[in-house]
Formats: C-alpha cells, sequence, structure tokens
C-alpha cells in the first residue's frame, strides 16, 4: 500500500495546526506536529542549562534526542510535554535552534521516520519543501500578521493567562523572519502548494476549503 502525505506549511498562528488536526481526524490519517518536535529539543537543550551559542553542544543533543508521538501526546525522553513547549521561553529560542543546518538534518531524519507506513497530515514550515517534497498534497496556509496575532492572543487567553496583542505581534514577526531568512530550509511557499489566505475566514470554511482539494485530488475522504 502506498502511504500519503499532506503537507501544512506556513507562518506562525496562520493556524495550520488547527486545520492539520482536523483534517486529520475527518480523514482518518495521522497528525504530526513538525514544529513541536523543534520545540521539545529547545525544552530539552534550555532544561540542560548549556549556553546558547555552543551550536556543537545543541547539534549534540539534536542526534541523541528521544521525541516521539502517542495519543495526540508528544514525549520528551519519555515525559509528556505538550504543555511545556507551548511556554514563553521556547517561543523565544526556538528559531534559533531551527535554524542551524545539522540540527535540522537530524529533526528532518525523525520526521521521516516517525512518518513511515503511515498516512500523514504534518504541518510545519518546510514539510511540502524539504521533508516531503513529494506529498500527495500540499498547501500553504497563510494571514495577516494582524490576524494571526489576534489568533494567538485568544488561544492564551482561552488558556487563562494574559496575552500582550502588541509583545505578541513582535514576538510571531520576529520568528517569521529568522524562519523565513534563515538559509537551511526557508520557510516559502512550495512551487505546488495551493496557498490559502486565511485571513477573515472561519476554521470551517479553511477546513471546508482543504477538503475540497483533497477530494478532488483523488484524495479518500470518509467525512464523518
Ligand atoms: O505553532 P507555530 O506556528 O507558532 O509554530 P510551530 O509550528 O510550533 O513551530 C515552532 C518553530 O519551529 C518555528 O517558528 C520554526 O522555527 C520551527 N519549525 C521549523 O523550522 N520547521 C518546521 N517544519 C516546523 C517548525
Amino acid at each position: 500500500m502506498q502511504y500519503k502525505v499532506i503537507a501544512i506549511d506556513g507562518p506562525a498562528g496562520a493556524g495550520k495546526s488547527t486545520i492539520a488536526k482536523l483534517v486529520a481526524d475527518k480523514i482518518n490519517y495521522t497528525y504530526i506536529d513538525s514544529g513541536a518536535m523543534y520545540r521539545a529539543l529547545t525544552l530539552k537543550v534550555l532544561e540542560s542549562s548549556m549556553d546558547l551559542q555552543d551550536k556543537e553542544a545543541i547539534i549534540g543533543i539534536s542526534e541523541i534526542v528521544d521525541i516521539d508521538f502517542k495519543e495526540k501526546s508528544i514525549y520528551l525522553d519519555g515525559e509528556v510535554v505538550d504543555k511545556q513547549i507551548r511556554e514563553e521561553r521556547i517561543n523565544k529560542n526556538v528559531s534559533y535552534i531551527s535554524a542551524i543546518p545539522e540540527v535540522r538534518r537530524n529533526i528532518v531524519q525523525l520526521q521521516r521516520r516517525i512518518s513511515q507506513g503511515k498516512n500523514v497530515v504534518m504541518d510545519g514550515r518546510d514539510v511540502g519543501t524539504v521533508i516531503f517534497p513529494n506529498a500527495f498534497l500540499k498547501f500553504f496556509i497563510t494571514a495577516s500578521l494582524e490576524e494571526r496575532a489576534k489568533r494567538r492572543c485568544t488561544e492564551i487567553e482561552d488558556n487563562g493567562t494574559q496575552a500582550d496583542l502588541h509583545d505578541i505581534k513582535s514576538q510571531i514577526e520576529k520568528r517569521d523572519y529568522i524562519d523565513t531568512n534563515r538559509e537551511d530550509s526557508p520557510l516559502i511557499q512550495a512551487e505546488d502548494a495551493i496557498l490559502i489566505d486565511s485571513s477573515g475566514k472561519s476554521i470551517e470554511e479553511v477546513l471546508k476549503e482543504v477538503l475540497t482539494y483533497i477530494a478532488s485530488n483523488g484524495g479518500k475522504i470518509d467525512v464523518v
């Protein structure tokens, strides 16, 4: 049997992971959050209290790090770290760590290994360009910076924490800048990706759009 990958890339806060999870549920594929893996690695690096300038040490950790997904949770060295990887300190540091080419090589290997033998919906920055250039379908989901920052704010507030729109906006802008301008696997729309601008659209609208593309490209959908 040939397994399929659906790649969903785009900038921070565009709603990729929300859409990717819903799509995966609808078509009974496995959802894999490639960004969560860089976040878990960043957590391990921060917990090891090493010098963040010490690239060799960070690369060393990326070679041995144990990251896995089970039952919709992410495990770092056998522990669930769903909450910790969303902390502020991770947001601030992840893009520096994910820009190191040797780190990317190791994490991409892991991302491919975790996807083996499964139909997968994976979201991230380089899923359609680097991890799975032959993906069955590729989407690039974006939205205006203003809207992405507002969505992130609402998400944080819904989780019971105060959020400052201005801070979040500049943080997202900074992360996008690093992700887009790094030399290795920058955030870029793959030539054969379908562009969806989700500004002003509801989750349901974007989901419908994605599912329609999947169905019209021969993807099997048992819509629940
Ligand atoms: O959810 P959000 O869009 O904020 O980010 P994420 O998908 O959790 O990714 C966190 C960070 O990991 C990004 O800002 C990138 O620096 C890095 N990343 C990457 O380099 N390549 C990927 N395929 C996914 C994430």
